[in-house]
């Protein structure tokens, strides 16, 4: 695992080498908007210079945390973005009928739109409802329309309602051949631990859980983690939390730094080293369907989240294996149905 300070210093070892090289070169490019420009640059054209390495096997990576606004739709667009940018294939998954992620990733997501609701609560195949994205031909999208409000609902009494996501995407993986087959899949949860969530942590190999760095960041995530516990006993044996990111991070308060620590110490290696700072650049971007990354690549908000995509794809160098009972069989349905416990909306 890397040292937590290391990432750190090499980051402001390149920006001090970046400074030293412009200036030396008789350049004024040693003003802080000049070093952003820079950076700017460095996150647009990366791909060609320091591509990411590619996952050992496709990462179905589940963004969850049952509380609102911690930042889960931020960090699924703005890592998918930074995963396609630096060459690896991407889909990102709305499965939140505010359809978030959509309007971020600029796709389409109006009623009557192709989108999830079709492969969960339809027979539609993934591959009918995924859209491409301005952000990278690398990323595409099944957007959520609203209609997904309804699917809580209408999936009770569907068959197999817990597996509708996992089957889809399964199907859709092995219909590919392997050189245009995603190679991370990032799935982003509503706000809640209901029926669309449990979907979303039955079809995962991992969560990925974003932790805001405020005061209430701890509080409900007992809860989430004893679901996914009760998946991992009952629905998914193959599902572990991997990844932690702590998100809205502002280093102007101690609170944040109490938050991080505490977060750091419950969950050691899993939290990522690189943070995302809270950044206005991020909050404005979905406003013009973009991704911060696109939208103002040379923000701390963007650069912060190549880093934490860079760890995320290194840490895809050496998975462990899928369980056995994971690797891309769908198990009988009679094995999971009765006694499992239903999960409760957490809000
Ligand atoms: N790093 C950040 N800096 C500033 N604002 C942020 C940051 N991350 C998220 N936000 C904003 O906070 C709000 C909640 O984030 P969001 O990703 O939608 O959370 P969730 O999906 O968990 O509900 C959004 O308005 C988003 O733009
Ligand atoms: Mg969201």
């Amino acid at each position: 695992m890397t040292d937590p300070g290391e990432r750190l210093r090499t980051s402001l070892a390149a920006d001090n080498a970046a400074e030293r090289a412009t200036a030396s070169a008789g350049t004024d490019f040693d003003s802080p908007i000049a070093m952003e420009a820079l950076r700017a640059t460095r996150v647009l054209h990366a791909a060609d210079q320091d591509p990411f390495p590619p996952p050992v096997r496709t990462r179905v990576i589940t963004v969850a945390n049952q509380k609102g606004g911690v930042g889960k739709t931020t960090s699924a667009v703005n890592l998918g973005v930074a995963l396609a940018l630096y060459g690896l294939r991407t889909l990102v998954i709305d499965l939140d009928p505010q359809g978030n992620a959509s309007t971020a990733l600029g796709v389409e997501h109006s009623v009557g739109t192709p989108s999830i609701y079709d492969a969960l609560v339809g027979d539609n195949s993934l591959a009918e409802v995924v859209h491409p994205t301005g952000a990278s031909p690398k990323l595409r999208c099944i957007p959520a329309t609203i209609d997904l409000a309804g699917a809580e609902i209408e999936l009770v009494s569907v068959v197999a309602r817990e597996y509708r996501l996992r089957r889809a995407i399964e199907g859709y993986l092995q219909a590919l051949p392997e050189e245009e087959r995603p190679q991370y899949v990032l799935i982003d949860c509503p706000p809640s631990l209901g029926l669309l969530t449990l979907n979303a942590l039955v079809a995962g190999d991992e969560v990925l859980i974003p932790i805001q760095c405020e005061y209430y960041a701890l509080e409900g995530l007992g809860q989430l983690l004893t679901n996914i516990d009760l998946v991992r006993q009952h629905l998914n044996p193959g599902i572990a939390v991997r990844t932690i990111l702590l998100t809205m991070y502002d280093g102007r308060t101690k609170l944040a730094d109490q938050v991080a620590d505490e977060v750091r110490n419950h969950f050691g290696e899993l939290v990522l080293t690189a943070v995302i700072p809270r950044n206005v650049r991020v909050s404005e971007a979905p406003g013009y369907g973009q991704s911060v990354l696109t939208y103002d690549p040379g923000s701390r908000g963007s650069t912060s989240y190549v880093e934490a995509a860079r760890e995320l794809a290194e840490r895809g160098v050496h998975l462990p294996p899928l369980d056995p009972g994971r690797a891309m069989v769908t198990p009988p349905v009679a094995a999971v149905y009765g006694n499992h416990a239903t999960e409760e909306d957490g809000s």
